[in-house]
């Protein structure tokens, strides 16, 4: 007989066809009375597949009073309620360090875009306004300042594309990583204030919520740009679009929103903000590793009793 596990929401095609040969699949979210469903059978299920999308709240974990072991595909977490899952005594595993580089691939790549107008100037040539004239100079990103808000493996592997581009970089993070190769800017602001391109790459959650404030943005100022490829709700999206309209900052490249798949209208016509639909990892070779890494969670798990990549 193969294991039992709930899956929350649709996941990756080649990961579900990978899930169903191995696993007694049930998909909660195609349940017409999911309520009726988790009353009658949430005992019977002791791990979960989900993803940093669809997550996993107490509420849910509480209808699953046999859950050992949860594993879900993506990095993030902060739709996962983690304190709740350590009360019940249920193991998370996320898919860390295999989406890095393509993360910090397009950290780089909003970054280049926003600084030097690649959108825009595509978009330019597009209408016809060439034949009317050049395209305003943009500005320069090799030799810059980067500030990198939260210099975790993501963090890191974005200083390390830096280092290709001459830029100097900086990081702040809530404690100053002993040994670290870069200097630490001991608050939000004075980083925000030191440099050109200020990336956020921390987790979400309630820890870091509304980080990047108007006083933050303030600090960055007219000259510098600010990147987004970790979640919308580290950002104050209201102060962002405000700094975005009246020029308080150079431009924005995001990658994530607070409310996606929405995204604030007062963004669209503007040319100093790149808007990406959350596709940092979406490269096939990447979504891949995930969802091997997902798997082999889940494969752990039955086997071994733990999992492989748990989240500390
Ligand atoms: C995923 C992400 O695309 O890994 C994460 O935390 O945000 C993305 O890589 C997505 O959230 C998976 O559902």
């Amino acid at each position: 007989m193969k294991p039992r596990v709930l899956q929350t929401g649709s996941l990756l095609p080649a990961l579900e066809t990978a899930l169903s040969q191995e696993f007694d699949i049930h998909p909660l979210w195609k349940e017409p009375d999911r309520a009726a469903f988790l009353a009658a059978h949430g005992a019977s299920f002791t791990a979960m597949v989900t993803s940093a999308r669809y997550g996993a709240d107490a509420g849910l974990m509480a209808a699953l009073p046999a859950l050992k072991a949860i594993s879900s595909f993506g990095v993030g977490y902060d739709t996962i309620d983690i304190d709740a899952a350590g009360r019940a005594g249920i193991m998370v595993s996320n898919t860390p360090d295999v989406l890095n580089d393509c993360v910090a691939d397009i950290a780089f790549g909003l970054l280049i875009d926003v600084a030097r107008g690649l959108s825009a100037s595509d978009r330019f040539v597009r209408r016809g306004d060439w034949l009317r004239g050049a395209f305003p100079l943009q500005t320069r990103v090799s030799g810059k300042r980067l500030g990198i808000l939260g210099l975790g493996r993501i963090g890191a592997a974005i200083a390390k594309r830096a280092a290709g581009f001459d830029m100097e970089v900086r990081y702040h993070n809530r404690r100053e990583i002993a040994g670290s190769a870069f200097v630490y800017e001991p608050t939000l602001k004075s980083l925000a204030g030191w440099c050109d391109f200020l990336v956020v790459a921390s987790a979400g959650g309630a820890d870091t919520r509304h980080l990047v404030s108007a006083e933050i943005l303030a600090a960055l100022g007219p000259k510098s740009f600010l990147i987004n490829i970790a979640r919308g709700s580290v950002i104050d999206e209201a102060a962002l679009v405000d700094a975005l309209v009246n020029k308080k900052i150079a431009g924005a490249g995001l990658d994530v929103f607070d409310k996606e798949p929405n995204v604030p209208d007062a963004l669209l016509p503007l040319d100093n903000v790149v808007l990406l639909p959350h596709v940092a990892s979406g490269t096939h070779e990447t979504r891949q590793a995930m969802a091997e890494l997902t798997l082999a969670n889940l494969r752990s798990y039955f086997s071994e009793g733990r999992l492989l990549t748990p989240i500390a």
